[in-house]
This record gives structure tokens, sequence and C-alpha cells, in this order.
């Protein structure tokens, strides 16, 4: 039995991207462990959706819709989750999209969008929530979604890694200013490998350039033929979570895997090389 079955039995978890994927899987676990879910999502229709699961299931859920590009709706969601429910036990910035494409084929919307979701949207869950998590002075978590990304590179995934290595070095800086501030906050980085979820859906790739849609599509099977099952990864991730550690894998060999190639290419200080898979995805 993991840890996470009493550490999270109780309080109140802050899911951004919950109507789906990771997000929802991780809903659904802190509701099936005990805890009141703040289901947020920018599709409410998908938030009260999985609330229902939750409730159907005997949980607690409150389904918030929010848009986590805006910090503005990320303060509101902070003032009403804690006029609701209180103190925040679990936050997880969740909520990111995938972004296909030459660099300079992507319409400027869609690099904002990118990079405001993947990369605002956790720093402004932190800025919103984190100073009434350290004002309470009870012990917390905050978890945010990396990515096995954040150790490598990936041509035509250019705007979506960049992300995931801002949010890993973003999370890393966050551990240490808890250190400082001595608060009793656990600071996790969650680095899935590859779980069944939506993120490659021929619709979330709205706004990419139409030459994606081939590499998305070979993308969307390669994670339907050997993404791990959702409910399995989401059971992971929660329980290395309760244990307050800052790495939090699903497929630790294939991030282990990025990690060596990356200190190589660190080391050798040569060019980046091209990986003749990759190529084949974008071709
Ligand atoms: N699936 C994987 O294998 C994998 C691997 C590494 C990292 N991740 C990361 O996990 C996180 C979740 O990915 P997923 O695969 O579950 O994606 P998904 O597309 O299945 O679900 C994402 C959810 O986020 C919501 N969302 C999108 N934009 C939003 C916004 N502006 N505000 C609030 N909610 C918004 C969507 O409506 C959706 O419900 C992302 O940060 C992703 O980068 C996923």
């Amino acid at each position: 039995m993991g840890r996470d079955v009493e550490v999270f039995s109780h309080g109140v978890a802050v899911i951004t991207g919950a109507g789906a994927g990771i997000g929802a899987g991780l809903a659904r676990r802190a509701g099936a462990l005990g805890m009141t879910v703040v289901v947020a999502d920018v599709d409410l229709d998908r938030a009260q959706a999985i609330t229902g699961e939750i409730r159907a299931a005997g949980g607690l859920a409150d389904p918030i819709r929010v848009d986590v590009s805006r910090a503005e709706e990320l303060d509101r969601l902070a003032e009403t989750v804690h006029a609701r429910h209180g103190d925040v036990r679990l936050l997880v910035n969740n909520a990111g999209i995938e972004t296909i494409g030459y660099s300079w084929e992507i319409p400027a919307e869609r690099w904002d969008a990118t990079l405001d979701i993947n990369v605002h949207g956790v720093v402004h869950g932190v800025r919103a929530f984190a100073p009434r998590m350290l004002a309470s002075g009870q012990e917390a978590w905050i978890a945010n979604l990396a990515s096995m990304g954040a150790f490598s590179v990936m041509p035509c995934q250019t705007a979506y890694i960049m992300t995931k290595h801002a949010v890993q070095a973003f999370s890393e800086c966050l551990y240490l200013e808890m250190q400082l501030k001595g608060a009793p906050i656990h600071v996790c980085s969650i680095m899935p490998g590859m779980l069944k979820t939506s993120i490659f859906e021929a619709s979330a790739g709205a706004g990419e350039p139409p030459a994606a849609a081939t590499h998305r599509r070979k993308m969307f099977e390669m994670m339907r033929d050997y993404g791990m099952d959702l409910a399995e990864g989401c059971q992971r991730i929660m329980e290395q979570v309760a244990e307050g550690r800052f790495w939090v894998h699903t497929q630790p060999d294939m991030t282990m895997s990025a990690i060596e190639s990356r200190i190589a290419f660190f080391n050798s200080q040569q060019p980046p090389v091209m990986n003749e898979a990759v190529r084949e995805l974008v071709d």
C-alpha cells in the first residue's frame, strides 16, 4: 500500500486540466483516496463529467472553469477555492498542450498559447496558491507537470519541449525557495514518459500548421499502442508525490535514458545530433 492512502486521505486537492488525461486520472485517484477535489479545466463540460464520476464513486468534487493561461483566472480560482473549501493540501499544475510544427510555421497565437498554458499556467498557479499555503503553516504539496521531454530535445515539438525545460527549472528553483523559507511544502516535478491521454488527438492540434497533422497522427498512434495505462500511471504519480519525492516518474527507464543522453551531449560539446527515428515522425 502506498503512502498516498494515508497522506491524501483528506484535505483539498486542486488539479488544473483535470477534465481529461493525466489531470482527470489524478483527480479520480485523489477523490478515491478521500480528498475534496477541485476539478479545474478550461472546458467546464469535461470538468463536470469528471466531477460526476468522482461523486458517483462516493467522492467529493467541485468543478470550476479556469483558463490557466490567464493569471487573473488563477488568482480567482485560489480565492474561490479558499472561500469554499479552505486550505489546499495538494496543488497539481497539470494543464498543458502539445504543439507540433516547424518553429517558423507555427502561428504566433499558437506559440503564445503554448507558452502561456504550459509555463505561465504553472508559474501563476504557484503565485496564486503558495501565499495561502505558506500562511496556513500546514504541510502541503505542489506538483508541476514537466515531462521526460524536459531532458531531451525534439525538432518540430520545439514549442512544447522548451516549455517543459522551463517548468523543470522553475520547479527546481521553487523547491529551493521553499527550503530557504523553511516551509513544510513539498515541491514535486512530475515527468511522465508516455501515458494514454488525449494530448495528441487531432482536435487538440487546432492552430498548428497543416503539415503538422501527420506528425501528430504518428504520435497519437504511438501513444495509443505503447502508452502506459492512465490509471496505473496516475497511481504511481500519487504514491511518489505522497512520499514527498522531487523526482516523480511513471516510466523511469525512459526518463533516465533521456537524462543520460543529455549528460553525454553536455560533456561532448558537439552540435545536436539528429535521431533518425525522429526524422521518420516528421517526414
Ligand atoms: N500524456 C503524456 O504521456 C504526457 C507526458 C509528459 C507530460 N505530460 C504533461 O501532462 C499534462 C497533461 O497532459 P495530458 O496528456 O493529460 O493532456 P490532455 O490533452 O489529455 O488533457 C489536458 C487537459 O487540460 C485542459 N486544458 C487545456 N488548456 C487549458 C487551459 N488553458 N486551462 C485549463 N485547462 C486546460 C484540457 O481541456 C484537457 O482537459 C501536460 O502538462 C502534459 O505536457 C503528458
